[in-house]
């Protein structure tokens, strides 16, 4: 049986420094366009009726990078969330965060209060979910969720199963994505939702994500409808 659209499309923007350079721009110009692609990718979504989308925004190894970046990266986050909040609401989405993002991380205190008035002012939102993965690395989160279990487990006893493991994570209560698609050429899944991607399809574009149109978005779903998921089963035969 072929598939319907994703419930959930997880992406990896990457690109946006090369796309810049290309151009002679500050690498920052390149995430500044990304967000407009952010914008694109959402409005498409929703109106496909896709529920879940998550953007791998900042990963807990994007540190290594010159502070200009870094910190510019967070004030573009500022100023997309201070412009952007009534367009969220209008459009009924709600925003979720994930990643590391306790008192002792390195993120800036106004970057955590934002993060936590974002998803306090949305919660109620029908529309797409969206969630902005920010100091987020699958295997800390995976780490940081075995520590939670094996204190769980130690006051109850109990073994840890599957659910209690999805439960831990900071992606709770959300389905695993259906669909990834990284942009700009590597494939490779950069510590991104270790967990969660167990049985995720894969899909590769060689467009850098500024440059990633919907037309790019319908093409990539296009191919996931094609394909047969079979989840170590064995393949579906259609009654004749
Ligand atoms: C992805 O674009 C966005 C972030 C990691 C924040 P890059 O900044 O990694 O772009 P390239 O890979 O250097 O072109
Ligand atoms: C992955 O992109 C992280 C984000 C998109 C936030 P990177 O550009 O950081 O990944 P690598 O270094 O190419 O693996
Ligand atoms: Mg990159």
């Amino acid at each position: 049986m072929k598939e319907h659209l994703p419930t959930h499309v997880a992406f990896i923007m990457d690109g946006n420094g090369r796309w810049a350079q290309k151009r002679g721009l500050a690498r920052l110009k390149g995430h500044a366009q990304g967000i407009e692609t952010v914008r694109t990718v959402c409005e498409e979504l929703s109106k496909l009726g896709v529920e879940y989308a998550t953007f791998y925004t900042f990963s807990t190894e994007n540190w290594k990078r010159p502070w200009e970046e870094v910190g510019g990266l967070f004030t573009l986050m500022r100023t997309y969330f201070k412009n952007e909040m009534k367009q969220i609401m209008d459009k009924n989405l709600r925003v979720l965060f994930i990643g590391d993002h306790s008192e002792t991380s390195k993120l800036p205190a106004d970057i955590l209060t934002l993060m936590t008035d974002v998803e306090t002012q949305t919660k109620d939102n029908t529309g797409l979910t969206i969630t902005f993965a920010i100091n987020y690395s699958g295997r800390d989160e995976l780490l940081r969720a075995a520590t939670k279990l094996v204190q769980q487990s130690a006051a109850t006893g109990e073994a840890v199963t599957p659910e209690m493991m999805a439960a831990a994570l900071d992606t709770a209560g959300i389905p695993d994505p259906d669909f990834i698609i990284r942009t700009s050429g590597e494939q490779r899944i950069s510590n991104f939702l270790l967990w969660q991607l167990a049985y995720a399809e894969l899909y590769f574009s060689d467009v850098a994500w500024p440059d990633f149109t919907a037309t790019h978005l319908q093409a990539a779903l296009s191919s996931y409808m094609s394909r047969n998921r079979r989840f170590g089963a064995v393949p579906q035969v259609s009654a004749a």
